[in-house]
């Protein structure tokens, strides 16, 4: 389980920057070519947000809000990255675009704090 857990923070973390990097270029040099790419690593980091709070979980002492928040925030970025081209596609859809980005700014965040949560753990532990 200790093993796993850097791994998925990894993932998380750096996957994350790279869909950052990469909508942001979607955005705004309207490179739809790279969508579909850009799909595909958001997939793997919902996934390795869930399996991340999983382990959170059964690491014990972790808080159950976080874990459960990180589940529901990874549901609503999939959910709404596989929808979002369809939803106010003429007018208004620069609100879709900015909720999509905050709701990745939060799925990032909150990969780091249940890392950081279960590194401290770890050395609780370690220091007794
Ligand atoms: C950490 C997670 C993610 C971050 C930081 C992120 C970031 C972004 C940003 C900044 C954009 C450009 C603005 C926009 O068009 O909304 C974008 C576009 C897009 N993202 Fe993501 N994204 C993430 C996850 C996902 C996931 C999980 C999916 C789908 C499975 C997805 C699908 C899309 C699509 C289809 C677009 C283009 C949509 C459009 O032009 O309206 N993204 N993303």
């Amino acid at each position: 389980m200790a093993r796993v857990a850097p791994v998925l923070s990894g993932i998380v973390r750096y996957g994350g920057l790279i869909l950052l990097a990469l909508g942001l270029v979607i955005w705004v040099a309207s490179v739809s070519g790279l969508v579909a790419l850009h799909m595909l690593i958001g997939i793997l980091v919902v996934l390795a947000l869930w399996l991340l709070a999983l382990v959170y979980i059964l690491a014990g002492s972790a808080s159950l809000p976080l874990a459960l928040g990180a589940f529901v925030v990874g549901l609503a970025q999939g959910v709404l990255g596989l929808t979002q081209e369809r939803i106010l596609p003429t007018t208004g859809h620069w609100v879709i675009q900015v909720a999509h980005l905050l709701l990745g700014l939060l799925l990032i965040g909150m990969g780091e704090m249940m890392t950081m949560r279960m590194k401290k753990a770890r050395v609780a532990v370690a220091a007794k």
